[in-house]
């Protein structure tokens, strides 16, 4: 039986196609790699607040006065250390009122499923969005492991954003919780034997950190 489409977005602009190119290039060094998945959360992000709703508010511009718009919503970035943490300056560039959560999860290298290691959250409810962060969407068992763990705490909106989606992570959320929504600036082939994603490019982790 043909699998249904995939539900997520894949976020198209020249300028994040160009940012991927930097990223996916193995003689990347750490530095401009690191810069590199900062400016592309930034466009991420753009794309991932798109369609959230304002409330109006008259304001006084220094002639008169006029209607003005907020947000309606809390935001909350919650990156999956460690290499979600490469996308969060970029991600608040815009919204920089943003509170930002931290989950630690790693993947065991043989079994590849996820273990959390730490966690520091503000408090979530209803008027919050949480924008979960990562680089990289493999087999999505950390993805799923972090966005339970969240809903366990409170979040009911929530939207997962990352640079690189396989196939089998995307189908791996879309099981386990249907209502979330994907930012992801490119859907890339397929994971190897390693659960590594192909063409990917790399430990996401290990080259925005140098190590
Ligand atoms: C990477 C990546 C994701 C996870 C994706 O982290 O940042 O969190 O792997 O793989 P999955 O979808 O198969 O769970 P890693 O475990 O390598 O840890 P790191 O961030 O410390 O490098
Ligand atoms: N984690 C990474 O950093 N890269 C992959 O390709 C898969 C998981």
């Amino acid at each position: 039986m043909p699998l249904p489409p995939l539900m997520l977005t894949v976020v198209d602009h020249p300028l994040l196609r160009r940012d991927l190119t930097i990223l996916r290039d193995r003689t990347t060094p750490h530095g401009q790699f690191r810069r590199t998945v900062n400016d592309a959360a930034a466009i991420l992000a753009y794309e991932a607040l798109r369609d959230l709703p304002l409330v109006e508010r008259s304001i006084e511009t220094p002639l008169e006065e006029t209607t003005g718009y907020y947000f309606q919503d809390e935001f909350v970035v919650v990156p999956v250390l460690r290499a979600g943490l490469g996308l969060v300056d970029g991600f608040v560039r815009f919204v920089p009122e943003a509170r930002v959560g931290h989950v630690g999860m790693e993947r065991d290298e043989a079994t590849h499923e996820p273990r959390d290691y730490y966690a520091k959250i503000p408090p979530l409810d209803e008027r919050t969005i949480v924008f979960v962060v990562d680089p990289m969407l493999a087999t999505g068992g950390s993805a799923d492991a972090a966005i339970s763990f969240l809903k366990e705490r409170g979040a009911t909106r929530l939207r997962f954003v990352c640079l690189v989606a396989a196939p089998e992570g995307v189908r791996h959320l879309e099981a386990r919780h249907p209502e979330i929504d994907i930012f992801a600036a490119t859907l890339d082939r397929e994971l190897d034997q390693n659960a590594y994603i192909r063409p990917g490019l790399g430990d996401a982790g290990d080259r925005i950190f140098g190590t």
